[in-house]
């Protein structure tokens, strides 16, 4: 058996982690062999290609991003994309594919499974929103990187009696804001699930400052605000129809120095939280899942994702992969809600 390993989408600590799970148990088990197609879906619609096998995989386990290289490419969206990657598959004699991505990789995996291409799913994403999964690898990574930033900006906080507003990754979620903001102490924590009344959020702002405390707030990429409670204009709208603002973070942070009177400042993590080694949690998350994806090619088991259930790994139909998107419940957000203000 030859089997095509790819990543896809945006990068994620825990990638090569599961790389490795995938072509050790493949190589010394089943004695299998490996081909890596490179960034995503381009290695197999165009034809790039690399050696993957026991040496390859050495030594990448703490190693952040994927040695296999990644692209948002959909061979939906190209002129005969399904039957150029079936041909290239042929041509290196792959009998089976490891696609390991998010939303649009696993969404076109699902999409040529139904087309008898066959293929395993392992769900990545560090905004930890696939409805399928308990958890997704790098998340774990990417909320710690976020809350050791709020550890950090409290104190420089306190020094200038400032307000800080730490933008966190999460454009239909705010499971990082969430996570983050809770383990960091944050004043008040904004998610793309809920639209933030801004009046408020001057309100937690100014009750802080009355406790001698300097206030950091939390805010997910996608957050909006309430209509009618900001001066801010925008006519783009989000997923959910929301008004959206880009650089929300920083218009935070203007309309709170407007408002309040006292000094703010934006930091925007962005990649940094996609970056550098797995936590403990992703590294063994990851090696779970390619552990059980290879397990999965050699039942024959196709069309079907490993998930995280509780402590045990499972296999889905890939259709449920991207079938809804897991979003923070009122009920969590009113556990954080307590420590506002
Ligand atoms: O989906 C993962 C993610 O990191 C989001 O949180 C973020 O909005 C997006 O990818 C950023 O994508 P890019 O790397 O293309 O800027």
């Amino acid at each position: 058996m030859r089997v095509g390993v790819l990543t896809g989408g945006g990068d994620c600590p825990g990638l090569n982690a599961v790389i490795r799970a995938v072509v050790r148990k493949g190589v010394s088990e089943y004695g299998y062999e490996f081909v890596g197609f490179r960034d995503g879906w381009r290695g197999p619609l165009e034809n790039i290609t690399c050696e993957l096998g026991i040496p390859q995989v050495r030594g990448i386990l703490p190693r952040g991003g994927t040695i296999l290289g990644s692209s948002r490419t959909n061979p939906f969206k190209i002129e005969n994309g399904v039957e150029r990657i079936k041909e290239n598959l042929a041509a290196n004699g792959v009998d089976a594919l490891v696609a390991i991505g998010g939303e649009d990789t696993l969404g076109v995996a699902t999409k040529l499974s139904e087309l008898d291409v066959k293929v395993v799913g392992v769900p990545k994403t560090i905004d930890n929103d696939l409805g399928a999964t308990d958890f997704t690898f790098g998340f774990d990574t990417a909320v710690n990187i976020a809350t050791e930033a709020i550890d950090r900006l409290h104190t420089t906080a306190e020094s200038h009696h400032r307000i800080m507003v730490v933008e966190v990754m999460g454009r239909h979620a705010g499971w990082i804001a969430l996570h983050a903001g809770l383990a960091g102490g944050a004043n008040v924590i904004l998610i793309p699930e809920r639209p933030f009344d801004m009046d408020k959020v001057v309100e937690y702002v100014e009750s802080r400052f009355r406790t001698n405390y300097s206030p950091i707030v939390v805010v997910a990429e996608g957050a909006v605000p309430k209509e009618g409670t900001h001066s801010l204009q925008s006519d783009e709208r989000d997923a959910f129809g929301h008004v959206r603002l880009g650089g929300i973070g920083d218009m935070v942070a203007k309309e709170l120095e407007k408002r309040t009177g006292k000094e703010a400042r934006a930091v925007v993590l962005g990649h940094v939280q996609r970056g550098g080694t797995p936590t403990a949690f992703d590294r063994w998350l990851a090696t779970r899942f390619g552990l059980h994806a290879i397990e999965a090619v050699h039942d024959g088991d196709f069309g079907m994702m490993v998930a995280l259930r509780g402590t045990d790994i499972v296999r889905v139909p890939l259709t449920d992969a991207t079938k809804e998107l897991k979003l923070v419940t009122p009920e969590l957000y009113a556990e954080a809600e307590v420590f506002f203000g």
